[in-house]
């Protein structure tokens, strides 16, 4: 089974590409769309791009169309396919994994996650392992593909992405936002070792084998921003929720979600060269500490 969910059509194309092989070996798959009863409309509004941080943050489900899942099927593996929102899983997913009857399907079945995301996804996943433990899932594989541009050129392009839908070219000559074309076809070749130990009905050794062929990558200043900044979101979020149980697009909730507009390129702008230094500070001084830290966020079990 193959469960995915994509506003822009980036994430499921990727899920493609990975299970190209799959198809070309004529395994079936099931594919489960994941869909909110109100959908998140792209390209966002301002006030409701950073009206989304409450929810993803403190990871709150919105209503999804029912699963009608089988629950006679035992799946041989399942990829989990999500985007990253605000440094959690993305509402939609997030709502998946808490909908009745997930537990069961997830129960003692091998797990691939497939992130597609613009370059941040390490606590997230932390957020994954930690919910497949709980469900009794094995971690088989991960497969992370992301934007590969400097991370402030990345932000620039990503909001002109996600605000007014241009993703080619911004103001005629950045870079294009997201994944690149060349690593979505190349997810093919992640799939191909996959597919190697669906048919030979062993998972030992897939998840250091996709790891070594590059399938995910975690850049210690990215991770130090990373960490730095979900504790800051969290900061954020609380503010845009207001404390008061207002709901998604209350009114209220998106006149302060307008201020994030203006607050958040402005720190992300200011603060991120400071924080890049400091953090290529830190990885001189602490560069023992940090490449652990950054095998343990590699690996297939939770560290937090
Ligand atoms: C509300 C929102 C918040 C996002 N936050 C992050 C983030 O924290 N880290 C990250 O790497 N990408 C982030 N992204 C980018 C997404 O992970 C994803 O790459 C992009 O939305 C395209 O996905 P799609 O397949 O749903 O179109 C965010 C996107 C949205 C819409």
């Amino acid at each position: 089974m193959v469960v995915h969910y994509s506003q822009t059509g980036q994430l499921t194309e990727i899920a493609q590409s990975f299970t190209k092989p799959f198809g070309e070996a004529h395994v079936q798959i099931d594919w489960l769309e994941i869909k909110p009863i109100k959908p998140f409309i792209f390209p966002w509004s301002a006030p409701r791009f950073f009206d989304a941080f409450p929810e993803s943050v403190d990871r709150i489900p919105c209503e999804i169309e029912p699963l009608n899942l089988d629950p006679t099927i035992e799946y041989d593996l399942i990829v989990l396919a999500y985007q990253v929102w605000y440094m959690n899983i993305s509402i939609p997913i997030n709502s998946f994994l808490q909908a009745p009857g997930v537990d069961k399907l997830f129960a003692n079945t091998p797990i691939v996650t497939l992130v597609g995301c613009r370059n941040m996804w390490v606590m997230a996943q932390e957020d994954v392992k930690n919910r497949l433990k709980g469900f009794g899932s094995r971690l088989v594989g991960h497969v992370a593909l992301i934007d590969k541009t400097n991370n402030l050129v990345g932000l620039i392009t990503v909001l002109g992405w996600m605000l007014a839908g241009k993703k080619k070219k911004l103001f005629g000559f950045l870079p294009d936002s997201g994944v690149s074309d060349e690593d979505i076809s190349g997810a093919s070749v992640f799939g191909t070792h996959v597919l190697e130990h669906l048919e030979q009905n062993s998972w030992d050794g897939l998840y250091e084998k996709l790891q070594a062929s590059g399938s995910h990558f975690i850049s210690p200043s990215l991770l130090l921003l990373e960490k730095r900044g979900s504790k800051i979101f969290k900061i954020w979020s609380r503010f845009i929720a207001g404390g008061s149980g207002q709901p998604p697009g209350h009114p209220a909730r998106l006149n302060r979600a307008r201020v994030l507009t203006f607050v958040l390129p402005l720190g992300a702008f200011i603060l991120g060269p400071i924080m890049a230094i400091v953090s290529k500070i830190r990885i001189l001084f602490s560069k023992k500490e940090l490449d652990k830290e950054i095998e343990a966020y590699m690996g297939s079990d939770p560290v937090q």
